[in-house]
């Protein structure tokens, strides 16, 4: 059956020597090196999943006429595994990485992988390559889980028959070098992300293809990051980048978040969702709901939106210092990283490498 499917095991006949494993750790970057192993299972229709494999990490021959390359018919998902005081690695909640895995597969018309073999497939690339995770402080092994279709067919009347799983593994520094700096946005007015109905809350290769475009006018209008408006009326906020957004209302005991609601063009972000949960037994209520790009400029000027950040797996808590649009400009707060942004970075950080206790059971 498939909670006993055995992985074959071959390992790396050259790994990569110490020393310079050693120097990749010291400086790695972000997801530019990887371990000596990766996952491999098969899937074909009628047949379901088969040949699960740890294998050394390395190319892979397609043929020409292979349906991804075509058709892009793919989705990932991104979770990091990190070391812990004691020395033992964990990873972040991956049961959560594994359900949306499934719910992006259900929306791309690909077959789902059981929960426990994608868990299963984590845990046995991590320990093989546990001298990879790295240890110093806000490093950590970033896990990339990818799926794709593999029947070497063009035809687009059905879905493809045949499926590629893949895990890799790379240590990872600051997704963004220059850390918490605040980032400076750019409010698109020329593209958007996910219209209702679309691929916009899957875990799918083409939403980030689709939005490259954008992110080059946010980098010539001087920004660091594009903010995504709903397709339909260009007004609602709905992310930043590749993260999701919160915003500080108030402070001190009247501080409370806003983030806005998965309304189905909303990735579903397990940082975000780990906040939702984690902020009010800080004491700062949250709420799912909506906010347009005029009531963020309003409440700035006002001084009622105090802070704002994006929330991802990779960057963790993004600060958000001004935004730019093609009519306005304005600065968030003082345009540096504020204390509620900070508080709840260090919190999931503490709960993430374990120096904090963990009472929601996220650690694996
Ligand atoms: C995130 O973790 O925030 C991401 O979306 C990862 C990105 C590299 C695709």
């Amino acid at each position: 059956t498939l909670e006993t499917l055995d992985f074959t095991v071959t390992p790396a006949p050259d790994p990569t020597p110490v020393e310079e494993r050693e120097r990749i750790l010291a400086n790695p970057g972000w997801g530019q090196h990887f371990t000596d192993h990766m996952i491999t299972i098969r899937y074909s229709e009628g047949r379901g999943w088969y040949d699960a494999k740890l294998e050394p990490y390395g190319p892979i021959a397609l043929d020409p006429a292979t349906s991804v390359l075509h058709y892009a018919q793919e989705i990932f998902e991104g979770l990091k595994a990190y070391v812990q005081p004691d020395g033992s690695v964990v990873t972040f909640r991956p049961q959560s990485n594994a359900a949306r895995f499934n719910r992006s597969a259900r929306r791309m018309a690909m077959p789902e992988l059981p929960e426990e073999l994608f868990v299963r497939a984590l845990e046995l690339l991590v320990s093989t390559d546990r001298d990879w995770v790295p240890r110093t402080e806000g490093y950590s092994l970033y896990l990339r889980p990818f799926m794709f279709a593999t029947t070497r067919a063009l035809g687009v009347q059905r879905p493809s028959q045949d499926y590629l799983f893949m895990v890799i593994a790379s240590p990872s520094g600051l997704y963004y070098p220059q850390g918490v700096k605040p980032v400076t946005v750019w409010a698109s007015q020329d593209y958007t992300r996910a219209a209702s109905g679309g691929t916009g809350d899957a875990k799918t290769g083409g939403n980030y293809a689709a939005s490259f475009a954008a992110q080059a006018d946010a980098v010539r209008a001087g920004c660091d990051q594009v903010v995504w408006l709903d397709a339909a009326e260009r007004r609602w906020v709905e992310e930043v980048g590749s993260m999701n957004l919160m915003f500080v209302y108030g402070s001190g005991a009247d501080t409370r978040l806003l983030t806005p609601a998965l309304t189905g063009t909303l990735l579903p972000g397990i940082t975000r969702d780990s906040l939702l949960k984690l902020a009010p037994d800080l004491g700062v209520p949250v709420e799912e709901g909506r906010i347009g790009i005029d009531e963020w400029e309003a409440g700035c000027a006002s001084g009622e939106i105090t802070e704002v950040f994006g929330c991802g797996t990779a960057a963790i808590i993004s600060p958000v210092g001004g935004v730019r649009s093609a009519r306005s400009a304005w600065t968030i707060g003082d345009g540096e990283p504020g204390p509620v942004s900070m508080r709840l970075r260090d919190e999931l950080i503490g709960i993430q490498y374990g120096t904090r206790p963990d009472p929601y059971g996220w650690v694996h």
